[in-house]
């Protein structure tokens, strides 16, 4: 394990200004962003709408690195050059999800566990060889009726400090992403309350497991209402209640924080990260790692057809951009394009 080597992976990834884009959809997630188009997941359509997104120019502006599903890192274009290569001679580093999905756990089927530990030892020396130089493993904390339980919260812990530490073997810097469900009619009260516990007891595995923190990144939630609760807290008040929860649980040596959008609107995930970014200053960056918040308006201009890859070019151009000024606490609603 190189620790400064991955400390100086880690801080390129959250330079001022830039965030991740997440484009590590599993075949399954991506046949159902698919089917949104009317498109059926094949690996040619997957690939076609990576490499659009990949070939964006002046994305080099605003993303520092973009996490891949394993099929896109060994992925070729028609004209035989390496997906992950397109991201590289931009100088965007290139990451890959290595946890295999999260699972119904046997004593609490309404919970999930992530898994993925066995043989990741040696495919994470693979994927560092294959160019990735970061990870990502997504464990799931779901809100309802006497959940989540204690059980689900650390047996996932557990396993993202074990993945976290065989990354850091391996010279990859694992990004760790507990991510508390917005599914729910529960109060932004409540997902504090869930997210304060979930993100102590990760970082009490991880350092049980010995994890070097500077060589980490943590993807969490915001905190936000749950999608079906009636009253839905504003931007200021999800930037609060965001950040006191950080500030109980995360320590001061972890360089980032890269938020998920996690089912947010793009414009929701823009406002809710400036108004973080709003409210003072932190030891740590405050990123993003957007998925559909960076995808969803570039997906439905491409529509499936490449005729179409500029206007899908220039939607994640601008998304970018904005979660870019977001990640700076400088964005403004008038700053969208009018439709
Ligand atoms: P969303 O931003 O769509 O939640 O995706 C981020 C991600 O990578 C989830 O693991």
């Amino acid at each position: 394990m190189n620790e400064e080597s991955l400390a100086a992976t880690a801080c390129a990834i959250v330079t001022p200004g830039k965030g991740i884009l997440a484009a590590d959809e599993s075949n399954p997630t991506m046949a159902k962003r698919l089917a949104q188009i009317g498109q059926e997941s094949t690996a040619t359509k997957r690939r076609d709408f990576r490499q659009a997104l990949f070939e964006t120019a002046g994305l080099e502006q605003y993303i520092a690195g973009v996490i891949l599903f394993e099929e896109t890192l060994e992925q070729v274009t028609e004209d035989g050059r390496r997906l992950s290569g397109i991201l590289e001679s931009k100088g965007i580093i290139p990451g890959i999800k290595v946890d295999k999905g999260a699972h119904p756990m046997e004593h609490s089927p309404a919970e999930k566990l992530t898994k993925g530990l066995d043989g990741l030892a040696a495919r994470c020396v693979n994927y560092r060889a294959s160019g990735a130089r970061f990870a990502k493993w997504r464990a799931v904390i779901a809100i309802g009726d006497g959940i989540p339980t204690d059980d689900c919260i650390q047996a996932n812990a557990g396993a993202l400090a074990r993945y976290a530490r065989i990354c850091q073997e391996a010279n990859l810097v694992p990004i760790v992403e507990p991510e508390v469900l917005m599914d729910g009619a529960h109060s932004i009260e409540t997902c504090y309350d869930v997210s304060v516990r979930t993100f102590r007891i990760v970082f009490d595995a991880l350092k049980r497991e010995g994890v070097g923190l500077r060589g980490m990144l943590l993807k969490p939630n915001m905190v936000v209402s749950g999608k079906d609760c009636a009253e839905q807290a504003d931007a200021e008040t999800v930037a609060a209640l965001t950040l006191k929860c950080l500030k109980a649980s995360v320590p001061a040596e972890v360089p980032g924080m890269v938020f998920l959008s996690g089912g947010q609107s793009e414009l929701e995930a823009t406002r809710n990260l400036n108004a973080i970014n709003s409210q003072g200053t932190y030891p740590w960056a405050l990123s993003f790692s957007f998925g559909r918040a960076l995808q969803h308006s570039a997906l439905h201009a491409w529509n499936g057809d490449n005729g179409n890859i500029a206007a899908a070019q220039a939607a994640l151009l601008h998304r970018a951009a904005m979660s870019s000024k977001a990640s700076l606490g400088r964005y403004s609603p008038e700053m969208e394009k009018p439709a």
